[in-house]
C-alpha cells in the first residue's frame, strides 16, 4: 500500500491541469552518473572555479578535459533508470506537460520523454566560442584524443567547446525562455534530484509558487525550497517516482 505522502503527491498530480517537472543531477545518480553537490559529487573532487567556468576552460582547457574524460565513459554508457522511465510514463499518461532538465546526459529522451527542455545544454554537439559554428562531438573528441585540448573552429579558427553551459556562460536563450514560461504556467511543479542552488534555474520554483502553483520535491537532501513545498519526499528518484506512478493508477 503506498504511503500517505506518495498518495498525497499522486492526488496532486491527478488534480493538476499542467504538471511540469524540473530535474537535476540527482535523477541520474542511479544511472551511475555522479551528481555535483551530493556526498560523492563531482564538486567534491574537482573545484568548480578551476574546471567549471568558461574563463577557466579557455585559460586551461586541459583541466576541464581531464574531468570530462574521467566521466565520459560513464556518461556515454549510462542508461535511463526507473526514475527516468516513470517520468516518461507520466508524460504518456498525459500527466506531465514537459521536463525542464539541468542534466546534459540525454537520459530523459532515451527513456522516451518527448518534451524535454535542456537548460544547461547537452553533449551531443559542440560550437565555436567565437562564431558559434556547430561542430560534431566526434570532431572534438578526435582532436582531444590527439592531445589538442583546444579544437579549432573549421571556419574562423576559434576554440570549439562542447555545448554544455559552464559557469559564466549565458544559458541557451530558447531553452531558458521556455523554462520560464513552463514554470509560470504550471499549477504543479515536481522538482526531482536538484539542490536548487544554481541560478537562473533555481528561480523556477519561486516563479511557480508566485503564480500559486503547488510544488513537490523529491530529493535525498533538504533544499532551500523544502519549507515552501506541499511535499518533500526524501528518497531515491528511481524508487519514489515509480511508486507515485503506481499510486496514480489506483486513484
Ligand atoms: N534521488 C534523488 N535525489 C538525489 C539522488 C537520488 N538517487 N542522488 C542525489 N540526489 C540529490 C542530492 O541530495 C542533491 O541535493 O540530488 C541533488 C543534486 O544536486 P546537485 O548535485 O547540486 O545537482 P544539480 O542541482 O543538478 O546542479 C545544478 O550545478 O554545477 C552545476 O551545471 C551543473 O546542472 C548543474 C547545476
Amino acid at each position: 500500500m503506498p504511503s500517505e505522502e506518495i498518495l498525497g503527491v499522486a492526488r496532486l498530480i491527478k488534480g493538476a491541469k499542467k504538471v511540469v517537472v524540473l530535474t537535476g543531477a540527482g535523477i541520474s545518480v542511479e544511472s551511475g552518473i555522479p551528481d555535483f553537490r551530493g556526498p560523492d559529487g563531482l564538486w567534491k573532487r574537482y573545484s568548480p572555479d578551476k574546471v567549471g567556468t568558461i574563463t577557466s576552460f579557455l585559460s586551461n582547457p586541459e583541466e576541464w578535459w581531464k574531468m570530462a574524460q574521467e566521466i565520459a565513459p560513464v556518461l556515454f554508457n549510462a542508461q535511463p533508470n526507473l526514475g527516468h522511465f516513470a517520468l516518461a510514463e507520466l508524460e504518456k499518461m498525459g500527466k506531465v506537460e514537459a521536463i525542464i532538465t539541468q542534466n546534459i546526459d540525454g537520459l530523459h529522451q532515451k527513456a522516451g520523454s518527448k518534451k524535454v527542455v535542456e537548460v544547461h545544454g547537452n553533449v551531443r554537439s559542440a560550437s565555436c566560442v567565437e562564431c558559434r559554428k556547430k561542430h560534431s562531438i566526434e570532431y572534438v573528441i578526435s582532436e582531444v584524443g590527439k592531445g589538442n585540448y583546444m579544437p579549432q573552429c573549421t571556419d574562423c579558427g576559434g576554440v570549439v567547446k562542447v555545448d554544455v553551459v559552464m559557469f559564466g556562460e549565458m544559458l541557451p536563450e530558447e531553452a531558458i525562455s521556455e523554462a520560464y514560461r513552463l514554470a509560470q504556467e504550471c499549477d504543479l511543479l515536481l522538482v526531482v534530484g536538484s539542490s536548487l542552488v544554481v541560478y537562473p534555474v533555481a528561480a523556477l520554483p519561486g516563479m511557480a509558487l508566485n503564480r500559486g502553483a503547488k510544488t513537490v520535491i523529491i530529493n535525498m537532501e533538504k533544499t532551500g525550497y523544502t519549507k515552501y513545498a506541499n511535499y518533500h519526499i526524501y528518497g531515491k528518484a528511481g524508487e519514489v517516482l515509480p511508486q507515485i506512478v503506481e499510486a496514480l493508477k489506483i486513484l
